[in-house]
């Protein structure tokens, strides 16, 4: 059996949050355990279908230690123990009562203790000033409801293991919509909460003609007033541009794709908003290692086809034993979830792997590979969601959905931010491109440099290494103005700031073109990005076909997570 070979980093972040430890604190198991307390469990499910478990549970472990694939932090928390709660994505409805709001807290406070993240949309709670019946007062409005959600978030910690993450999610064309888009403008302010403004069609077509539109009060469906498009279209845009929130989902978009519309209509995403979900719906998340998929040296590497489409098959069985396996903690959700059986594969180490190949991440070469890629896992995931259908069954709402040929899975992926397992990989996140080529790490009285693998193995090989280099590395983002650094490698060895927001939303396009759900990005921008900069951006997501959009300017939030929104 192989060993697991893991980063310091790595086991670092396993030891603190992933291992089991005795209730005096000490750890009880070593990586190599957990992963294969992960595969047992997960395999178990093969029971219920009459397929062989052990070969399975080989099959699984080998995967996660040779770290090809990760599922979800969840799973590898709460896989054999007493929470089996291994979902990260959860959308919980919110009703317009009193009863309604407060079950909705109760239940996210249940699923943040679990390890979930919940996302809600507030579209229903009637605006504020409008009548209560009841008690002949005026209501409160969504905003000051989804402070309490904040404040009870605050208070659950997640068992010590992940702080609790929501979406908040609202329609534009809610009365609310102004407090809504500036509800974040304050730091201070709902801090457990990315929010989200939906954007209806009804709405583009307004602002593209420069027209006004309809705002409409959910309780009474009537309309209340009207509202100047580009202007709320601009107001978006400068609180984004202020501090990175709001950001935007095309909610019309996502619905046009929603695999089973008879069962529900989808209202919100999950807190970094790649997983939209029906209301009480989960799904579990799982991320192939692109940078693990590669062929031959560094810089002129190939994808090793063979190899993703058996990780993938593997990866989809994985994925729809953990449907299986969880418990959550409301019976609605086990129904929505076991009705739909939606999965969420996805990648990370993309921007690695274009390193191996030798390809620039602002380039239309990784693009185009990028859909390549993409497309290869979509299909072949569904070709397994299929062949899993044939032999379990197609998923129970399959007669009420959108697709003629049989599917396990009501959707196959997803790609998620990756914020805590890619760094259990080792690898860069999601389909984020790199920060920088090297950190400093501060140990006891010592200031050590890491740097990037990738680049530490070319750097040596090129002879180009030594103390001063190191030192440069570490203190800029960007290896672009390093005399010494060959241009040949200036080119490939891009980070984020180098890339310009366009060459983001591409790659974003990109494998949104080939993903069920949708796709976890930051498009960021420079500092001195300018609100045309950014209204632009909004627009070419739009163009391209995206689901949402979400950008960060540099130094705009302070101590705000760079890279994805997690909240990890
Ligand atoms: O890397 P890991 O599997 O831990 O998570 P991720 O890919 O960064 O995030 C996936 C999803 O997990 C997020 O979109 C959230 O729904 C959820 N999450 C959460 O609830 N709380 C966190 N602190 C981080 C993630």
């Amino acid at each position: 059996m192989i060993e697991p070979d893991l980063s310091e980093n790595s086991i670092r972040i396993l030891e603190a949050r992933y291992l089991k430890k005795d209730p005096d604190g000490n750890l009880i198991e070593t990586p190599k355990d957990m992963f294969l307390r992960v595969a047992n469990n997960i395999a178990e499910a093969n029971a219920i279908y009459d397929e062989p478990v052990d070969k399975t549970a080989e099959e699984f472990y080998e995967m996660m230690a040779k770290l090809e694939f990760l599922p979800n932090s969840p799973t590898l928390m709460n896989a054999d123990n007493d929470l089996q709660q291994l979902s990260a994505c959860f959308v919980l409805p919110v009703e317009d009562s009193m009863d309604g709001i407060f079950d909705a807290i109760k239940n996210s406070a249940l699923i943040h203790k679990s390890g979930g993240g919940t996302g809600f949309s507030f579209s229903r709670i009637r605006p504020k000033n409008d009548i209560v019946k009841t008690t002949g007062g005026v209501a409160s409005g969504p905003i000051s409801f989804m402070r309490i959600f904040d404040e009870a978030t605050n208070t659950v910690k997640q068992g010590g293991k992940r702080r609790g993450a929501n979406m908040g999610v609202m329609r534009v064309d809610h009365p609310d919509i102004r407090d809504f888009i500036t509800s974040k403008e304050d730091e201070d302010q709902l801090n457990n909460f990315n929010i989200s403004v939906a954007i209806t069609e009804d709405f583009m077509e307004a602002y593209q003609n420069n027209e006004k539109y309809e705002l409409i009060n959910p309780r009474t469906g009537k309309i209340t007033g009207l509202e100047d498009a580009s202007e709320i279209f601009n107001l978006i845009v400068e609180m984004a541009h202020k501090n990175g929130e709001p950001g935007i989902i095309f909610l019309d978009k996502i619905n046009e794709e929603n695999p089973t519309p008879e069962i529900g209509e989808i209202e919100s995403t999950n807190p970094c908003g790649e997983q939209p979900l029906l209301p009480f719906e989960a799904c579990n998340l799982g991320s192939i290692n692109l940078s693990k998929m590669t062929e031959g040296p560094i810089g002129e590497a190939e994808i090793n086809y063979d190899k993703l489409a058996e990780t993938v098959k593997k990866a989809v069985h994985f994925l729809d034993n953990v449907i299986d396996m969880s418990e959550f903690p409301l019976d609605k959700i086990t129904e929505m979830v076991q009705g739909n059986r939606k999965i969420g594969l996805g990648v990370m180490g993309y921007s690695d792997m274009l390193l191996k190949l030798g390809l620039a991440y602002n380039s239309q070469e990784a693009v185009e590979t990028a859909e390549n890629i993409m497309g290869f896992i979509n299909k072949k995931a569904r070709e397994a969601s299929h062949k899993l259908a044939k032999r379990r069954g197609p998923f129970p709402n399959f007669e009420k959905s959108i697709y003629e040929k049989e599917y396990r899975n009501a959707t196959t992926t997803t790609i998620a931010p990756t914020g805590s397992i890619s760094i259990i990989a080792g690898t860069s996140s999601g389909i984020e491109p790199l920060f920088a080529l090297a950190y400093e790490r501060h140990v006891i009285d010592e200031t050590l440099v890491e740097l990037h693998p990738i680049f530490a193995q070319i750097a040596e090989e090129r002879g180009i290494m030594n103390d001063e280099l190191k030192e440069k590395l570490a203190s800029q983002s960007s290896i672009q103005k390093i005399d010494e650094i060959p241009d040949d490698l200036k080119e490939i060895f891009v980070t984020s700031h180098d890339i310009t927001p366009e060459w983001h939303i591409k790659t974003q396009a990109a494998f949104q073109k080939y993903v069920d759900n949708a796709v976890s990005k930051t498009i960021n921008f420079k500092n001195n990005a300018s609100k045309n900069d950014v209204k632009e951006a909004y627009e070419l997501a739009y163009k391209l076909d995206c689901k949402g959009i979400t950008i960060y300017r540099d130094g705009s939030r302070s101590g705000q997570v760079l890279t994805t929104k997690s909240s990890d």
